[in-house]
Formats: C-alpha cells, sequence, structure tokens
C-alpha cells in the first residue's frame, strides 16, 4: 500500500515516513491540530480523541465545539503558536490554514509529520469499511442519515460528519463494535482523492469551490479518481446527469433516483410541509413505503441512496424506513426556528444556487402565503464565479435581502459584494431584493416586511443564522404585544423611526407598539416591567431626534382609539394623547372657544406638548392645562388638577416616568372672526418666520439672555452644515435635513453650535428637542 499522504498530498509536502493508518488507529500518539474549531477539524479530533490519542488544538477563536472538546480532553490554545509543532508527534492542519501558519512552519523545519485533515481521515478510515458520502449537495443530510439508518440497522458504524446532528449526538463519533465508518467527503479541496472506501454514495457533480477547480472537468476529475480507488459499490444518483456520465462505464455500480433505469426508484411522491412519503422500488420489486421526516425532493433522492446502500448492507428495509421516519436533520438544514400558524422561521445552510433553489422550492410547498429570504454569500470566489447562476436562484422568493460576503478566509475580490448579487437578481426579473450591507441590520429588512402568513428563510454558510434567530426570539415578544394590544391595536418589528419622525432620521424600534386604549397601554407597562424592557412613548415624533441605532425594547405609539378621542364639555376641552394639537385648536375654533390658536403652530400631540410643556406665540400648554390623566409605572390610571403639578418652561417632570394618556383644557367663548384672526396670525408667523424642510422643530431652549434663534444667527452659523443636516437659513434655531441626513450627522452640528456659542459668546445652549435611542452599532 502506498503511504496516504503521497498520493493526495500538495507537491510541496514530503512523503511521510511513518505509517499513517498504523498510527492513527493501532497506537497512541500526540496529535496537534491547526484550525481545530472549524467543522471538519472538531470531528477528527473528536475521533482522535476517542482512539485513544492526546490531542491538542489551536485556532484563533474559541467555539461551543472547541468548548465540547475540551470537556473530552482537547487541550485547546486561542493562538498558533510553534511549541505545539515541538511537543506534538504529529501535526494536523485544515485546509483553511496557510502556509506561512507558525505551528506549520515549525512543524515541517523540525521534520514532524505533517499532514492534511483528509490524510488523517482516509487514513482513520483504512481500519474500517469506509463508506464515503460525496457531491456537490447533501453530503451532511445524507451521511447522517446513513449513520443513523446503519446504527439503528445495528451496524455500529462510527460517524464523521461535517456539521451538528442532533439525532447523532455529535459530528464524529468512533466505535470500536462495528465494522463501518461512515463520512462525509469533502470535495472542496481536491483531497476526495485521498480515500479508498469500500463503497461510496455519489449525490450530485457540477460547477462548484471554482476557487480551487479551474472547470467542471476538473472537478469530474477528482470524482472519477473517488470512483476508481473504491474496492466494492458506487451507489450514484441516476437523476444528476453528470454523475450518471461518469459512473456510467463503472461495472460494480447501483444506481438510485426517480428514473425508470434506476435500480432502487423512488415512485408514487407525495411531498408535505416537513416530511415525504414515497414508494421505494428494486428493479420491479416494490421493496415498500417509506415515510422521510425532513421536507424537499432532493431529500427524497438522498434517502433513496441511502435505501440503497442500507439494503445491499443487508438492513431489511421496514428497519431502515422505520429508521427514515425517525431521522432529523443536521442542524442547519431546514432548521425551523420558530413556528406558529401566522409564522414560520427556517434556518438553511444552502450558498450554492441549485441548493437555494431547492431549499426556497421546499420553503414554497409548505403553502405559507409568502417566502421572505435573507441570503449571506460564501466566500467571494464562489459569488464571482457563480453570480449569473445566483441570479436566477431567487424565483421563490417573495423578497430577498442580500448582505456582504462572508469570506471564509478568503480575501476580498474588489467589487464583489452582495449588491453582485441583488443586480443579477434584479437583471432576471425579480422585483423585491434589496442589498443590505450592514449585516446586523439585515434581520430588521425582513422583520419590518413580515406579515401574516409569511415564511422566513435564512440561506447561507457563513452566520446567517444569528440573524434569523435574533428574529425568532423578537417574534416570541412581539406575539405576546400583539395578544394584549389586541386585534384593533398593532405591532411591528423594527419600525423605522426616521418614517416616524418630523425630522426623518433615527433607527429602528425593536418593537413598535400601538395601543388604542388606556387598558391596553396599562398592560404594557406592566409586561415591560415583568419583563424588563425599556419601554418609550413616542407621539407625533415632532421634538425628538433618536439616533441611528434606534430604540430598543418598546416603543408606544398612543394612536386611534381612546388616544384619539376628542371631548368637549363647555368651555373645556378633553383631548387623547395621540390628538395633535393642531387638532385641539381647530375642534375649538367649531365650537367657538379660544384661547387655544397658539396651538395651531406646534406640530406635535397632545402627550408631547404636556411632556414638555410646548410653547408657541407667547403661550405655553399648562396655560390652559385643567387637568391631566396618566398611567403611572404600575399601569395604574390617576387624575391631577392643575394645582397639584410641578411645571417649568419646556419641563414637566410627572411625565419623565409616568404616561399621559389625555389633558383638559380650558377655553373662552370667543367669537368666530377673532378665532380666525388669531389662528391666521400663527399660520402667518410660521409662514414667514420658520422653514417648510424637514425639522424636529426649535433645537435649543431659549437662553435667558437671547432666544437661541437669534444667537445662532448672530453668531454666523446660518447654513453650516454636516452632511445633510443643515441650520435653517430662515430660523436659527431649525436644523434642517436636506434628505438622508444621519442622526449622528444632526448631533455633530448640535454640538458644533453649542462649542461656538459657549466659546464665542459665554452661552451654554440646552437642547430642547429629546434624544433618544442607541448610537449606530
Ligand atoms: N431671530 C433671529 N434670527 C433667527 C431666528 C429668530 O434674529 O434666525 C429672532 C426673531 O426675530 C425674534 C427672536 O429671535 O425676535 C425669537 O424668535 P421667534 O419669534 O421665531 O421665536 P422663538 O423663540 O425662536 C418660539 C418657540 C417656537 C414657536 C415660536 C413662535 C421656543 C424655543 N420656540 O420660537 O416653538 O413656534 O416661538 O411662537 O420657545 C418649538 O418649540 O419647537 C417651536 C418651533
Amino acid at each position: 500500500m502506498k503511504p496516504v499522504s503521497e498520493e493526495c498530498s500538495a507537491p510541496a509536502d514530503r512523503v511521510l515516513a511513518i505509517d499513517l493508518p498504523r498510527f492513527l488507529t493501532q497506537e497512541h500518539h500526540r496529535i496537534h491540530l491547526v484550525g481545530v474549531a472549524g467543522s471538519g477539524m472538531s470531528g477528527l479530533a473528536a475521533l482522535l480523541i476517542e482512539l485513544g490519542h492526546t490531542v491538542s488544538g489551536s485556532d484563533k477563536a474559541s467555539t461551543m465545539e472547541t468548548d465540547r472538546l475540551q470537556r473530552l480532553g482537547l487541550r485547546f490554545c486561542e493562538q498558533h503558536r510553534p511549541e505545539h509543532a515541538c511537543t506534538a508527534d504529529l501535526v494536523v492542519f485544515s485546509s483553511a490554514i496557510k502556509s506561512d501558519n507558525p505551528v506549520l512552519v515549525t512543524g515541517r523545519d523540525s521534520g514532524k509529520p505533517v499532514v492534511r485533515r483528509a490524510e488523517a481521515l482516509a487514513a482513520i478510515m483504512r481500519a474500517k469499511r469506509g463508506i464515503i458520502v460525496a457531491g456537490m449537495h447533501g453530503k451532511t443530510t445524507t451521511s447522517a442519515m446513513t449513520a443513523h439508518v446503519l446504527r439503528e440497522g445495528g451496524l455500529h458504524p462510527s460517524h464523521y460528519v461535517g456539521a451538528e446532528i442532533p439525532i447523532l449526538g455529535t459530528n464524529a463519533h468512533w466505535d470500536p463494535r462495528g465494522e463501518y465508518v461512515v463520512a462525509e467527503g469533502d470535495e472542496s479541496d481536491g483531497t476526495l482523492r485521498c480515500f479508498h472506501p469500500e463503497h461510496a454514495l455519489i449525490l450530485n457533480i457540477e460547477e462548484e469551490h471554482l476557487d480551487f477547480y479551474s472547470d467542471l472537468a476538473a472537478i469530474e476529475e477528482v470524482f472519477a479518481r473517488l470512483i476508481e480507488q473504491t474496492s466494492g459499490t458506487v451507489f450514484y444518483n441516476i437523476d444528476d446527469a453528470n454523475t450518471a456520465r461518469l459512473c456510467a462505464t463503472r461495472k460494480n455500480t447501483i444506481s438510485f433516483g426517480f428514473s425508470d433505469a434506476a435500480d432502487y426508484r423512488g415512485a408514487e411522491l407525495d411531498l408535505h410541509s416537513f416530511s415525504s412519503d414515497f414508494c421505494v422500488y428494486f428493479q420491479e420489486q416494490k421493496l415498500g413505503e417509506a415515510v422521510l421526516n425532513v421536507p424537499g425532493l432532493h431529500n427524497v433522492h438522498n434517502a433513496l441512496g441511502v435505501i440503497a446502500l442500507a439494503v445491499e448492507l443487508g438492513i431489511p428495509f421496514k428497519k431502515i424506513a422505520a429508521s427514515l421516519r425517525k431521522f432529523e436533520h443536521a442542524r442547519r438544514r431546514f432548521e425551523i426556528k420558530y413556528e406558529s400558524e401566522r409564522f414560520l422561521l427556517v434556518d438553511d445552510y444552502a450558498h450554492h444556487p441549485t441548493e437555494i433553489r431547492a431549499t426556497l422550492k421546499t420553503a414554497r410547498a409548505t403553502g405559507r402565503k409568502r417566502v421572505l429570504a435573507m441570503f449571506q454569500p460564501h466566500r467571494y470566489s464562489r459569488t464571482q464565479a457563480l453570480c449569473t447562476w445566483f441570479g436566477g436562484a431567487f424565483d421563490d422568493a417573495d423578497r430577498l435581502v442580500v448582505t456582504d460576503v462572508y469570506p471564509a478566509s478568503e480575501p476580498p475580490i474588489p467589487g464583489i459584494n452582495g449588491q453582485t448579487i441583488v443586480d443579477e437578481v434584479l437583471k432576471r426579473g425579480h422585483r423585491a431584493a434589496t442589498y443590505q450591507p450592514r449585516f446586523e441590520r439585515i434581520h430588521c429588512d425582513i422583520g419590518n416586511a413580515l406579515d401574516v402568513g409569511d415564511l422566513v428563510l435564512s440561506l447561507g454558510a457563513g452566520n446567517i443564522h444569528e440573524q434569523l434567530s435574533i428574529l425568532a426570539a423578537d417574534l416570541v415578544i412581539a406575539e405576546k404585544l400583539r395578544t394584549i394590544v389586541g386585534e384593533s391595536g398593532d405591532v411591528r418589528l423594527y419600525e423605522p423611526l426616521s418614517k416616524h419622525t418630523t425630522l426623518r432620521v433615527g433607527g429602528p424600534a425593536q418593537f413598535w407598539v400601538e395601543p388604542q386604549s388606556e387598558n391596553a397601554f396599562a398592560a404594557l407597562i406592566r409586561f415591560c416591567r415583568d419583563e424588563n424592557l425599556p419601554l418609550f412613548v413616542m407621539g407625533r415624533g415632532s421634538n425628538l431626534l433618536v439616533r441611528d441605532g434606534g430604540i430598543r425594547g418598546v416603543v408606544v405609539h398612543p394612536y386611534g382609539g381612546d388616544f384619539d378621542k376628542i371631548e368637549i364639555n363647555g368651555s373645556e376641552i378633553t383631548a387623547g394623547a395621540g390628538v395633535k394639537l393642531r387638532e385641539v385648536a381647530y375642534a375649538a375654533r367649531a365650537a367657538n372657544l379660544g384661547g387655544l390658536e397658539w396651538m395651531e403652530g406646534i406640530p406635535g400631540a397632545v402627550g408631547g406638548g404636556l411632556r414638555m410643556n410646548a410653547g408657541a406665540m407667547g403661550a405655553q400648554t399648562f396655560e390652559n392645562v385643567v387637568r391631566v390623566r396618566y398611567l403611572d409605572t404600575e399601569g395604574n390610571p390617576h387624575v391631577k388638577n392643575r394645582d397639584e403639578l410641578e411645571v417649568s418652561y419646556r419641563r414637566f417632570p410627572l411625565l419623565e416616568n409616568n404616561f399621559a394618556i389625555s389633558a383638559t383644557f380650558h377655553a373662552q367663548l370667543t367669537e368666530r372672526a377673532k378665532i380666525d384672526e388669531r389662528l391666521r396670525e400663527s399660520q402667518e408667523k410660521r409662514r414667514t418666520t420658520q422653514p417648510v424642510a424637514k425639522s424636529a422643530g426649535c433645537i435649543f431652549k431659549n437662553p435667558d439672555s437671547i432666544p437661541a434663534g437669534k444667537l445662532v444667527d448672530e453668531l454666523g452659523l446660518k447654513n453650516s452644515a454636516v452632511g445633510k443636516a443643515r441650520v435653517s437659513n430662515v430660523h436659527g434655531n431649525f436644523i434642517v435635513n436636506d434628505g438622508g441626513a444621519t442622526a449622528t450627522e444632526m448631533l455633530e452640528l448640535i454640538d458644533r453650535i453649542k462649542q461656538t456659542a459657549k466659546t464665542k459668546r459665554g452661552i451654554e445652549l440646552e437642547t430642547e428637542v429629546q434624544i433618544v435611542g442607541e448610537p449606530r452599532s
């Protein structure tokens, strides 16, 4: 037998002086794994520990997997250090490790045996009867399914699979009792040629990993080599043209698929949302019916391969069918993260156009109303090589948000990013694809578009599932909030607050809630207290500057229902917290009540007007207030008369912790003509002294010595700008949004004005506008 390393190592590697299969499976050594946190390397570490070796490993970051391995005996280091090679008898490295890695360099320089992951795995497999599952798509699922079926069939297989497999317990396991070892073969780096299995199960072959292979022919060469090196049977998918062509000339093969020519043939297929029923025939003989507990046609194909192999290994079909019924997916393979009648959130590892298309088809087949997808491209090289193909992969997504490329140790390729894929998708006529360069915002884009009946899919081999997990956790809370506000209320996730502020800036609200009644509002207050969720009340958003990171927790918008009511009783007007002050002025006019005309000039609602004792035309809110109804921090209602309330210039402390429900204002019977004259006066003042552009009203409180607008004017700061935030040319106390300004720009401009006022005039300007929220993450 040739030493394994000679056959499959890169030319630069030396021929090994050791008999690697014997070294790994019959002796005990000190072995160091470079890049041990990777999904393939961690499985190898587990096998080596179970084989009795003393295993150490290094990686730039620890993971849950390295934590688990440490509990099994791995000595882990979060740095690659030369001494790791010195103390080891063998160094194994991942294909993600660069050749100048200090452990590799030291290992090679000191003459230590240094091998690739696949070489080590191939050598271990030689100790048993090896079964390799290979192909571009479905390897992890199929190798896990094979190990599961063989295990249920009593064969005690060892296994090595590239992901966490809940039903198998771990991604890799060495079982000394069994003869077989089932392994997922990785075709990405050509090391498939290392393997000399007894059986091979080949699923599909197409263009992929074009960073490593020049073309399809180069890929097929590696598969041909594997087929040639398989000593027993090659099981192959006859429905995949490339695979069928490659296997056609070989003698010892067994085919599977739906084609009439398949040895093991699937028929009478019935695809359900989360499972599939089908019949299996061996040539003309019906073996029986199978229920596969994972969805999608592609998985039925995979299962047919597993059935063919398991039957040939002597497991009765009945036993196989019973195992398939119990099979559960690997992590990240159509993994349900949240499920209710209203929403379904699923995560999938698909990152190749063929996989994406298959997963979206499966998603579509669940019968949910819409499919919303978030996609994180994986590797710059794949994004570039397959971008046209990606363009046609998302036809089954009603809405698509693409974020940036997950590099997986690759350096960036200029001009290749998430937009590359969006451009291709749009070129193909898709109308709802957008690019979100900020990874941490992708769940917001999808979450804000969410509607009842939607299925959300996260797609990609990087860390996109983290975004879906955030969405799933928030959706649980959003659904509870929805129960609180009932049918008439509204709950939205990640509502952009730029839509709800007059300044038109601000990031998203984690939960945007519109209760319609005082009771619902009180229940919200109690819920937030119990769940430790911050609660912020936002009216018309007219005196508000929300930072770009948005507002965490619940943003209550008292709007509609109880909050929009206006009642007139004699000369008193009671208005809900959500009523615009301007509407109060006009309701008063309709009843011939005067004295509230100044409210015409304030863009906010009653709640906001109370909270800051807003004013205009020399008047201010509390000059007209008779009483206020509010909820305390426990959600209990209270009514307080004006003489019980402490109020000052632009400040009403009671509402700093409590929540306004309504206010009663007093007015005086007045001639309609007089009211109209005052309203006109207010309108005229606004029209002539204030900008019409998007603003938050006056930014600063008026200092005692001089109106803030006049001061800014005298300081010559009118028209000064930061980005799209600009001091109005009309009024110095207004900052206007010239279109697309950020809160960061607004805040910088505010800061500049304050600094100038301080240094040039010794005046400390204080903001009147309320500044809230998180800085941009
Ligand atoms: N002024 C200038 N240059 C300017 C702006 C103003 O010289 O660029 C002078 C004006 O000529 C006037 C004085 O500064 O002599 C005060 O200006 P203005 O009459 O416009 O009143 P203000 O104090 O700036 C207040 C409220 C406004 C309200 C108006 C009209 C504050 C902080 N602002 O403005 O309220 O609309 O009166 O009644 O009290 C708001 O609070 O958001 C708001 C817009």
